[in-house]
């Protein structure tokens, strides 16, 4: 079966505009010598925009069908996940409950500010690593069970096998605008969180024969625990779409170093590659995902990997809502290059 046939036997609900649009940037391309296209996920129209509509149309089609009446999630203060979960959730008229960490970036501003705007019920936890959030988010849904309500757990950054399917449908969505327009990637810059989007991307690239190295930018984890992650959705995604496991994947490379300190961390790299990105084309990248997958393919260029006339595309998974988050840092920064 095609990929695309065993993606339409699952259910989803309709969170965003799609497609959104594969941009070549004309300036950043003339400045580096090669062809550079951004495939503008920062645009879904839900809530400010980025990955996760693609990821919950799928997720809570799921959940529905399964009576949900609650969705409960957790992430970061600044988490992008919780602002979208919950506007998908007042969309949808369902309740919505997020447990964030009590980390250093939790001002009322950027993410956390519109959460509460969009009327969440926020759980804050005195802890600095998100990763820990579960265990609460879970004892969160029991206590809604024994109220009789229905709750459905998204695990941090939306990531699920059915959410990834998502990014299966926005893969074939982005194969099919490269084609139109006449463009053979030779390298694909993406995010690598979680990996579920990273995961799905590079499935379905090369189940539509794309064989350009995929490029995994880690923003929070270690090589290892990304490796391992991407064989946990590479298997899981293959069971959904009955593709055997096996199939080669072709050329890929991870990437730790840019993470900085640990996540969130705003790296000077990526606060450079943030004012490059907006200098040259005026579009906005942010300090924990796109600025530092930026950043990863800016350090590559300076290393000599491309060459001139290559076509590299980017992913631009949004986020930009955390810039107002991070503004004393970005501040900062400005006035070390002379900006202010
Ligand atoms: C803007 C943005 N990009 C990328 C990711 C990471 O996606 P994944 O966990 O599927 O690797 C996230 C996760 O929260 C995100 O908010």
């Amino acid at each position: 079966m095609k990929i695309e046939e065993a993606l339409k036997q699952y259910p989803k609900e309709n969170l965003t505009r799609t497609p959104t649009p594969l941009q070549f940037l004309p300036h950043l391309s003339e400045d580096l010598g090669l062809n550079f296209y951004l495939k503008r996920d920062d645009l879904t129209d839900l809530a400010l925009g980025g990955d996760k509509p693609r990821k919950l149309e799928y997720e809570i089609a799921q959940a529905k069908a399964k009576g949900a009446d609650y969705l409960v999630t957790c992430g970061s203060s600044q988490s992008n996940h919780a602002r979208l979960t919950t506007a998908a959730a007042c969309r949808l008229g369902l309740d919505v409950a997020v447990v964030l960490s009590h980390d250093q970036w939790h001002a009322i501003q950027g993410n956390l500010l519109t959460v509460y705007l969009m009327g969440a019920r926020v759980e804050i936890i005195h802890t600095e690593d998100h990763w820990d959030l579960e265990e609460h988010a879970l004892a969160l849904c029991k206590e809604l069970e024994n109220d009789g309500r229905k709750p459905h757990y998204i695990p941090v950054s939306g990531t699920t096998p059915h959410s990834s399917l998502g990014y299966i449908s926005g893969a074939l969505e982005t194969y099919e605008q490269l084609s139109t327009q006449g463009v053979v990637p030779d390298a694909i810059y993406l995010p690598f969180g979680t990996g579920g989007i990273f995961t799905a991307m590079m499935l379905t690239f090369r189940e539509k024969g794309i064989d350009a190295p995929f490029i995994g930018i880690s923003v929070n984890r270690s090589l290892d625990k990304c490796d391992a992650n991407l064989d946990k959705w590479w298997g899981a995604l293959c069971e959904l779409l009955d593709i055997n496991p096996a199939r080669p994947r072709g050329e890929f490379d991870l990437h730790e170093k840019f993470i900085g300190q640990e996540y969130g961390d705003p790296t000077e790299a990526g606060l450079d590659a943030i004012m490059k990105m907006a200098t040259a084309e005026g579009i906005l990248l942010d300090p924990v995902y796109s600025g530092k997958v930026f950043s990863g393919f800016l350090s590559h260029y300076a290393e000599g990997r491309w060459e001139e006339g290559q076509n590299i595309l980017m992913l631009h998974s949004g986020g930009v809502p955390a810039v107002f988050a991070y503004a004393s840092i970005i501040e900062e920064h400005l006035r070390k290059r002379g900006r202010l």
